[in-house]
């Protein structure tokens, strides 16, 4: 992915993603310590003062990956990202991944960034395809899915073995350009 445009800030009406910085240590690790958020993200806790500053480092260093910052209080709420869309292959595509403190839920704070994030995607970095997936139980991941508009796609059985070495099914959806364009919302896809 190298159509990224640098710096980019995303608005929307309650919250500004924006790009990491090394001073955002006390926002990363509400999320980012909590065992519950990593696993169900498919992520590792960071449990040393060594492994956040590294993981911190890395989402710096990445301009795929925003904090999520509340405009009200200019609170960091959570991480979401853009990432290699690797079931895919050499399609104009882009994934979707992500994580809310657990302080934050229940407020529709990441179906405003995943809609915003959806619509960067087509709109400024003019993909073809917006993934994203869940692990398969993971039911509050599913209903922002399926609020921010996507499709569902099927599962993956035997997806992700987990960093707690439990393996997950995977529950994988998608956007086309065309569907995104007739702003049609359906739970069904024709192809
Ligand atoms: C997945 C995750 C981000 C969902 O968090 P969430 O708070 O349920 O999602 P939102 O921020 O979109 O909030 C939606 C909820 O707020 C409620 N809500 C309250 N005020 C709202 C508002 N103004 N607008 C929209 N929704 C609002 C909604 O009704 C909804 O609750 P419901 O799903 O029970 O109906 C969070 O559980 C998480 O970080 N989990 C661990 C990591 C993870 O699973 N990541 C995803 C990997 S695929």
């Amino acid at each position: 992915m190298s159509f990224f445009q640098k710096g980019a800030v995303i608005e929307t009406e309650r919250l500004t993603l924006r790009r990491w910085t090394m001073r955002d240590m006390a926002g990363f690790l509400r999320f980012a310590a909590d065992p519950a958020v990593m696993l169900s993200a498919g992520a590792v806790p960071v449990l040393t003062e060594e492994q956040a500053r590294g993981e911190l480092r890395r989402a710096a260093d990445d301009p795929y990956v925003f904090a999520i910052v509340r405009k009200s209080d200019g609170e960091i709420v959570g991480k979401i990202k853009f990432q290699g869309d690797y079931r895919r292959y050499r399609t104009h595509s882009v994934s979707i991944g992500y994580e809310l403190a657990r302080a934050y839920w229940g407020n529709g704070y990441m179906t405003e960034a995943v809609r915003a994030m959806v619509r960067y995607a087509f709109e400024t970095l003019r993909v073809d395809v917006v993934a994203v997936s869940h692990f398969l139980g993971n039911e509050r991941s599913r209903r922002v899915i399926e609020r921010a508009g996507f499709y569902f796609e099927g599962i993956m059985p035997c997806a992700f073995s987990r960093a707690d070495g439990e393996v997950m099914d995977d529950v994988c959806y998608s956007i086309l350009r065309s569907e995104y364009e007739s702003g049609k919302m359906s739970p069904v896809r024709r192809l």
